[in-house]
């Protein structure tokens, strides 16, 4: 019998009363938090927040479903290319971010473009590769390239070329669409918003949207940092992966630290969050600030 229609709605005829039941399971936490793991690297471990935290956000996406339990949505989602992971995932990720989060690290790299730009310049190449590998709702992707934009060595003979990634389809559809509420662009230069957004108004307030030819130069797309192989053709000058790697235990970050590495030119720059460098154990990359780090060899 299929999990619709075992369902029936009086077994949750009261929400709380179906809250409480996800939240007092620990078994079903257990296996979704080890489906979880496998599938997206986010290690959630068994404790009262995390048991609160999951049922609170799987509460309503299981009641879609008419499902009536952790143990029942776990068999659909362990399946092979389950179509119910996606959603699960979606459910379960943090997406917090903001405009010129650690502002320090956008300080630093400005500093550095100089070299970039002068070292490709002698090469001859005027291509500049950016990948921002864990971009949640875009914030950081359009601060890196405010950032490439304003350097005063930028001018139209750079083809800056920008990946966007994330796991969690969700927030790149709002990346994507590159429309934030006025709250939301706090920290963003009034130089910035002028120059790069166009500013409108609807019913629930200000809003600011990234002009087409800043929104139509990035590649959004989602990508699982658990990848085994990154199927990237060209190395990238500069990765951004920050404020992921604190949600995977340490073997799994440092794994993935070792594949963004490969990524890079050589003497690119990989940035992590400032609270993820006890991670940083590759040799392919030395420290060259907070939580900033160059490609040698
Ligand atoms: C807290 S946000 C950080 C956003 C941004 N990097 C910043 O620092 O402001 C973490 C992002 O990592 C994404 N994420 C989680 N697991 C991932 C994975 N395995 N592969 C790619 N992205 C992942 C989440 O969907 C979320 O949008």
């Amino acid at each position: 019998m299929s999990a619709a229609k075992q369902f029936s709605p009086n077994h949750f005829s009261d929400s709380q009363n179906f809250l409480d039941k996800l939240q007092k399971d620990e078994q079903g936490f257990l296996k979704l938090s080890t489906i979880l793991k496998k599938n997206a690297g986010i290690n959630m471990v068994l404790n009262d927040k995390n048991l609160t935290l999951m049922a609170s956000r799987l509460n309503s996406l299981l009641k879609g479903l008419q499902i009536s339990d952790y143990k029942q949505y776990a068999e659909l989602l362990d399946k092979p290319n389950s179509k119910y992971l996606a959603d699960f995932i979606v459910a379960l990720t943090t997406n917090t971010t903001q405009f010129f989060r650690e502002p320090s690290h956008f300080k630093f790299m400005t500093e550095k473009l100089g070299e970039i730009f002068a070292r490709k310049e002698k090469q001859k190449n005027y291509d500049l590769r950016i990948w921002c590998s864990a971009t949640s709702t875009g914030q950081e992707v359009f601060t890196i390239m405010m950032t490439i934009l304003n350097h005063p060595l930028m001018s139209k003979k750079w083809n800056i070329k920008f990946l966007a990634t994330d796991i969690d389809y969700e927030v790149l559809q709002k990346a994507s669409n590159g429309i934030y509420q006025e709250s939301e662009m706090q920290g963003v230069p009034d130089h910035c918003l002028q120059k790069y957004c166009n500013v409108f108004k609807e019913k629930d307030g200000k809003k600011y949207q990234f002009k087409d030819e800043i929104r139509e130069s990035i590649r959004f797309a989602t990508f699982n940092l658990l990848t085994d192989k990154y199927p990237f053709k060209h190395p990238f000058d500069i990765v951004f992966c920050r404020n992921v790697l604190i949600y995977f235990d340490r073997p799994t970050a440092e794994g993935v630290i070792e594949k963004l590495a490969q990524t890079l030119v050589k003497d690119g720059f990989l940035f992590l969050g400032h609270s993820e460098t006890g991670m940083m154990k590759t040799k392919l990359l030395k420290t060259v600030s907070n939580a900033a780090y160059t490609k040698i060899g």
